[in-house]
């Protein structure tokens, strides 16, 4: 079983920034995940809330405020005085560091409205292709069906995952339809037949937000593959 660092290692430092991927990578992550939207004037940044008000010492929408005034904010006081200073991170700053030490990043695109599924695709990939970064070391994950069907045709070589919390009735057909790699699923709702059915069709089984290993046995037998976590250290 691979783990993920979820957020970065955000059970020690605060999630989705610079500093939390660092010491993820220094813990010996080979694999950390972040939340994607982009800014009023569409840069790429790495958040997960809509709003800023939990993790910053702002208030608002991401998407209605510019990237110059999100990249002012602090986004490591909430957390602790410690990571005071620290800043909501752009994608391209993400993949420079991930690049820098080749491990695996699994980027998630949050779309708080439709009307911005293009722009945060066109924006993702642009920036990727910019980073050039092996695009193997990369995937990218959505709530959001559509979104994924859009990144299958505008870069059908950076693999993709099904966002669920529970596995819906017509899995196997909405994983073909964006040639899926994996899915992510929350652990408490994953069935041994959904599990099954879903490994037997070729595709990985990736399962969130585990902190407790105890919590990883049941899930040995159903084949899962990626445990997502914010506390990597324990696993
Ligand atoms: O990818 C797993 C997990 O990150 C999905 O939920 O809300 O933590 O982004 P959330
Ligand atoms: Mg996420």
């Amino acid at each position: 079983m691979l783990i993920t660092a979820h957020r970065g290692l955000s059970s020690v430092a605060p999630e989705n920034t610079l500093i939390a991927i660092q010491k993820a990578i220094e813990l010996g992550a080979k694999s950390v995940e972040i939340d994607v939207q982009i800014s009023r004037d569409g840069v790429p940044v790495v958040i997960h809330d809509f709003t800023v008000n939990r993790c910053t010492n702002g208030r608002g929408l991401v998407q209605d405020i510019d990237y110059q005034d999100l990249a002012r904010l602090d986004a490591g006081l909430w957390f602790s005085d410690e990571y005071e200073n620290e800043h909501i991170p752009t994608l391209a700053a993400v993949l420079a560091l991930i690049k820098k030490h080749g491990i695996a990043l699994n980027i998630e695109l949050k779309i708080q409205n439709e009307v911005h599924i293009l722009a945060l695709c066109e924006q993702v990939i642009a920036v990727i292709e910019a980073s050039k970064v092996t695009t193997g070391q990369l995937v990218f994950s959505s709530f959001q069906h559509q979104a994924l069907l859009l990144l299958k045709r505008l870069k059908p070589s950076i693999r993709r995952s099904q966002l669920w919390e529970k596995i819906p009735d017509n899995a196997l057909k909405m994983l073909e339809d964006i040639y899926a790699f994996s899915i992510n699923c929350d652990y408490r709702f994953l069935k041994k037949e959904q599990a099954i059915k879903i490994k037997q069709a070729g595709y990985q089984i990736h399962c969130y937000t585990i902190n407790d290993p105890a919590l990883i046995e049941p899930l040995r037998p159903l084949h899962v593959d990626n445990i997502i976590t914010d506390w990597p250290q324990r696993f």
